[in-house]
């Protein structure tokens, strides 16, 4: 008998879930809206807000999963990547939290818990899998030969597929964070409307910046012949700027299928939200005889599910800290 609470403040968003002998029975997410004004996430705004959002949040975890504090056997808690002032706020909480219960602490990596997302609900994916894991930070394709056995075999040289989603919004006058309105425009676009060169990168890695760019200077160049291109052509603009996101990443991702023989393929982080990818990714699955494992929506963005999930694994076989452990920043995969 396991219950499980789980601590997720990497980025913006405050998280507290608990895992119940393997079944997430409690999943609250703390949005923060006050970066909406600054077109990003400012570190210290997020690191104060997490304060004033994680206790309310713990108190509502333990009434939706009707359990109390005294029934909690370990936390479970994001240790990084993050921002380093935000995963203070939940290393600090979870420290105490399991010194003052006298229980074991479990630190977590978040992008291994992106992935491990897909063990929260049915059908789960068949070991070994390759997960395209696409958030506002990472975008790599991992194969994942056990829960905590993952090695990335390709990744971004810069930005990643999140940002470019973000970085495109802005540039098209849309509200941070850009990428669920991308997705809502490109709906009611045209993706064949205009063309963006996909970038040529070797092996299965990625690359954002240069294609970020090229958008920037034909919308440029688009404006001065026509001032309100923009607001003219938005879905259809949305819709092809998608699509070509969606090429590059389907690109390395059939490449690598074809390469490791695997035809297991899931994918994972907040980009995983886009309904475009999801839908490219389904038709892949008829068209190349894949296996597709797609995470519910509230499990893709960041979420303390996926802590608690991983959290749980480790506590099966007794992986865990001590009062010592400090939060990172840039934690190794
Ligand atoms: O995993 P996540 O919540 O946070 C990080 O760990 O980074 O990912 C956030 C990223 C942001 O870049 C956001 O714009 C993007 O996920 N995102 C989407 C969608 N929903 C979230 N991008 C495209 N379409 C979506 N529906
Ligand atoms: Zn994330």
């Amino acid at each position: 008998m396991s219950v499980i609470l789980a601590i997720e403040s990497s980025c913006d968003d405050t998280s507290v879930a608990i895992c119940n002998n393997g079944k997430i029975t409690a999943n609250v997410i703390a949005n923060q809206t006050i970066h909406q004004n600054y077109g990003g996430v400012i570190p210290e705004l997020a690191s104060r807000v997490h304060q004033q959002n994680i206790v309310p949040s713990v108190q509502q975890a333990l009434i939706d999963a009707k359990v109390t504090k005294q029934d909690i056997n370990a936390v479970a808690f994001t240790r990084g990547p993050g921002l380093l002032g935000s995963l203070l706020v939940g290393v600090s909480f979870a420290k105490s939290f399991a010194l003052a219960l006298n229980i074991p602490l479990i630190s977590v990596n978040h992008m291994h818990a992106h992935i491990l997302a897909h063990f929260i609900d049915d059908p789960k994916p068949n070991f070994p899998f390759l997960c395209l894991t696409v958030s506002g930070g990472h975008t790599q394709i991992v194969l994942v030969k056990d829960y905590f056995d993952m090695e990335i075999v390709g990744e971004t040289l810069d930005d990643a597929a999140g940002e470019a989603f973000d970085k495109t919004a802005k540039i098209l006058q849309l509200p941070y964070p850009g990428g669920p309105l991308i997705d809502k425009h490109a709906k009611l676009g045209n993706p064949q409307a205009f063309k963006f060169a996909v970038p040529q990168i070797p092996e299965l890695n990625f690359s954002f910046s240069g294609f970020k760019t090229s958008i920037l200077y034909f919308i440029r160049k688009q404006e001065k012949e026509n001032p309100n291109f923009i607001a003219e052509n938005l879905d259809d603009i949305c819709a092809s700027v998608q699509y070509s996101i969606i090429q590059i990443l389907m690109n390395k991702l059939k490449k690598a299928a074809k390469q490791y023989g695997i035809n297991e393929i899931a994918i994972a982080g907040g980009v995983s939200a886009n309904s475009g990818l999801r839908n490219t990714l389904q038709e892949m699955a008829t068209e190349l005889g894949w296996k597709v494992y797609i995470p519910a929506f509230q499990y893709c963005t960041d979420n303390a599910g996926m802590i608690a999930i991983a959290g749980y694994q480790k506590y099966l076989i007794n992986d865990f800290v001590g009062q010592e452990v400090s939060p990172m920043a840039r934690m190794e995969f």
